[in-house]
């Protein structure tokens, strides 16, 4: 009879500390599963001299009953834990901080200016940058380009206040800004936004340019080549090739237009440039028996569209996914 209480007492004690669904099935189990203590108490009852069986026998289904109301009252507790625990999994906590949108990728025209600036910069050039609105003054005439120069309609740009303030056409005005403030030797990078009226596949009406100027006592074409390809070899890789085409520039003499050979698709033209005009040296108080220059102006877009086979320049300022598709087939 002693054992019988224990178990009572036992069952109590594992219930108590019983918080899930799973652990109670367990006790179930324990106690009064087929193998189970008060099953097998159940049992012993044939084996007893005929005389104890009755008590013995009432005494177990008390007991039998007594578990099976426990377990009942503990089953109650543990659904509702298990009830609050469900709800809690799927609680919002407001003050938890929100899920973090991944932040995309750099622009790549924009990645191309950092890399190009990267590599100037390596090589001794300090980035500089000139205003987007200029006057037509550094934009044109400082340059060497006079009103009645063709060359003027082939950079018609957004004229701001009359004829006074325009958007720059190029960079090259940074050139005259720079001298003007600094005497030789100058060793600049100016990247930048540039304006001009044209909007198709090729042709953006704002577009991106990085104006390299290096002044300074007997510089020759042989030092605009050096650092032309060194430039190509550091942004396109060893020993890039390129291709130096006489061109036409008013602000520059001689003047080349550079093409950078990619494998498979042939010459792109990246760059004009040229050796500083006397005539621009002259208008910033530079003798130009003197001193010498090169500059060279150069189109990051491009750059970005071969390198990334982009087809279309206007997907550059379309959104992020129409970059993505037309990159994708490519
Ligand atoms: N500014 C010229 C252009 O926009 C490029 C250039 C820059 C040419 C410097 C020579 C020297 O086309």
């Amino acid at each position: 009879m002693e054992d019988l209480s224990g178990i009572v007492d036992e069952l109590r004690e594992t219930l108590n500390s019983c918080n899930s669904l799973q652990e109670l099935n367990e006790i179930r189990a324990r106690f009064l599963g087929k193998k189970g203590k008060i099953t097998s108490l159940m049992k012993r009852i044939s084996s007893l001299p005929p005389q104890e069986r009755p008590a013995f026998g009432k005494r177990v289904n008390e007991l039998k009953a007594t578990a099976e109301s426990l377990i009942q009252q503990a089953q109650q507790r543990v659904n509702k834990l298990e009830a609050e625990r469900k709800l809690l999994e799927r609680a919002v906590d407001p003050t938890f901080p929100g899920p973090k949108r991944p932040v995309g990728s750099e622009h790549p025209s924009l990645k191309v200016i950092r890399e190009i600036l990267e590599a100037l910069v390596s090589m001794g050039f300090e980035v500089v940058e000139g205003p987007e609105v200029e006057t037509v003054y550094y934009n044109f005439e400082a340059l060497n380009t006079p009103a009645w120069h063709p060359s003027r309609d082939m950079q018609d740009t957004f004229y701001v206040r009359g004829e006074e303030l325009l958007l720059r056409s190029h960079t090259s005005p940074v050139q005259v800004r720079v001298m003007e403030k600094r005497t030789p030797p100058i060793m600049v990078v100016s990247p930048g936004r540039v304006y001009r009226r044209d909007y198709d596949a090729t042709h953006l009406p704002m577009f991106h340019q990085i104006e390299g100027l290096y002044v300074d006592r007997h510089v020759s074409v042989a030092h605009l080549k050096w650092t032309l390809m060194e430039l190509a070899s550091r942004v396109f890789g060893e020993k890039k090739r390129i291709r130096m085409r006489p061109s036409f520039f008013p602000f520059t003499e001689p003047s080349f237009e550079v093409d950078v050979w990619f494998e498979g698709k042939g010459w792109f033209e990246i760059l004009g440039s040229g050796m500083v005009h006397p005539n621009v040296l002259k208008n910033v108080g530079c003798d130009p028996e003197e001193w010498s220059g090169f500059a060279f102006g150069l189109g990051p877009d491009r750059v970005a569209m071969i390198r990334y086979g982009i087809g279309d320049i206007r997907s550059l300022v379309r959104n992020e996914s129409s970059i993505y598709q037309v990159t994708k087939h490519l």
